[in-house]
């Protein structure tokens, strides 16, 4: 790292504040802002954090979940611990199987998965964007693998021509999804936020096999598919039907009949 690179460094806003008020890196600030207007992150709730090191986000996530919540963080570098027991951090590549293995056992279903995961840096643009996609196509796999019905995703990547395909892909997962840029993301930086809420483990566009149990009051049929309500339109009490998902809502699914 160059003089240059170190003054600005001193110089700047939230690595000076990250210092006074202790927190590991000034990233912490990017979280704080990002859970101050999407509200990812809430007391109690069992966290799975990917690309932690040195563990400023962590930090805030215990912050936020407290004593009763639950903090696990993997990185490729080792982390100092922090003094909480319901904090843990594991040493190890969250896309190798060794990992996800590890991560069944010590988490096996949290409401938010949350990654500043970044890919080694190679300073051609398309590289680094097609590399932080790919993370972040492993992290959404995590997320689909451990979140419970409702729960929240948070992932980093560098801007590209690949991020529509990729917010296409959480779409299909959650009722809500934004790109967002926090005020302490340098604007020079490529990097942007993918915030998604309201995971569903029923998938937007998928075909599902479906048996009507009720109807409600505005006559859709109602079928319960992997735990998740899904109104039917057409559909009557006792129907067995083949569905395909046209909509995500934050407590609901929509379906036509296909
Ligand atoms: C920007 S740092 C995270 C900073 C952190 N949010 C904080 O506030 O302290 C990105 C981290 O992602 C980690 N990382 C990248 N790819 C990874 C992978 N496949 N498995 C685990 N960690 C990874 C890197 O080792 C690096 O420490």
């Amino acid at each position: 790292m160059g003089k240059r690179w170190l003054i600005e460094k001193r110089r700047d806003y939230y690595y000076r504040k990250a210092k006074q008020e202790k927190y590991r890196s000034r990233a912490a600030y990017k979280l704080i802002q990002l859970n101050r207007r999407f509200k990812i992150l809430k007391p109690g709730y069992r966290v799975l954090e990917l690309g932690a090191a040195p563990g400023g986000w962590t930090q805030v996530v215990r912050d936020i979940v407290g004593s009763s919540g639950f903090v696990v963080g993997i990185d490729l570098q080792r982390i100092e611990p922090l003094p909480y027991e319901n904090v843990m951090f594991i040493r190890g590549d969250f896309t190798s199987r060794e990992v996800r293995e590890k991560l069944r056992q010590v988490i096996p279903k949290c409401e938010a998965v949350i990654s500043d995961a970044s890919p080694d840096i190679s300073g051609v643009w398309s590289v680094d964007h097609a590399r932080s996609v790919e993370l972040c196509e492993n992290a959404l796999g995590l997320a689909e693998e451990h979140l419970e019905q409702g729960g929240a995703f948070l992932v980093k990547v560098f801007q590209g021509d690949l991020i529509q395909d990729l917010v296409a892909k959480v779409k299909r997962s959650f009722s809500f999804v934004k790109l967002t840029k926090p005020k302490a993301s340098r604007s020079e930086s490529a990097e942007v936020y993918l915030v998604a809420r309201g995971f569903s483990p029923v998938k937007k566009g998928e075909i599902y096999e479906a048996e009507v149990e009720e109807v409600s009051r505005r006559g859709e049929g109602i079928a319960y598919i992997d735990g998740v309500k899904v109104f039917i339109k057409g559909a009557a009490r006792g129907d067995k039907v083949k569905v395909r998902i046209t909509a995500l809502k934050r407590r609901f699914a929509e379906a036509e009949i296909c």
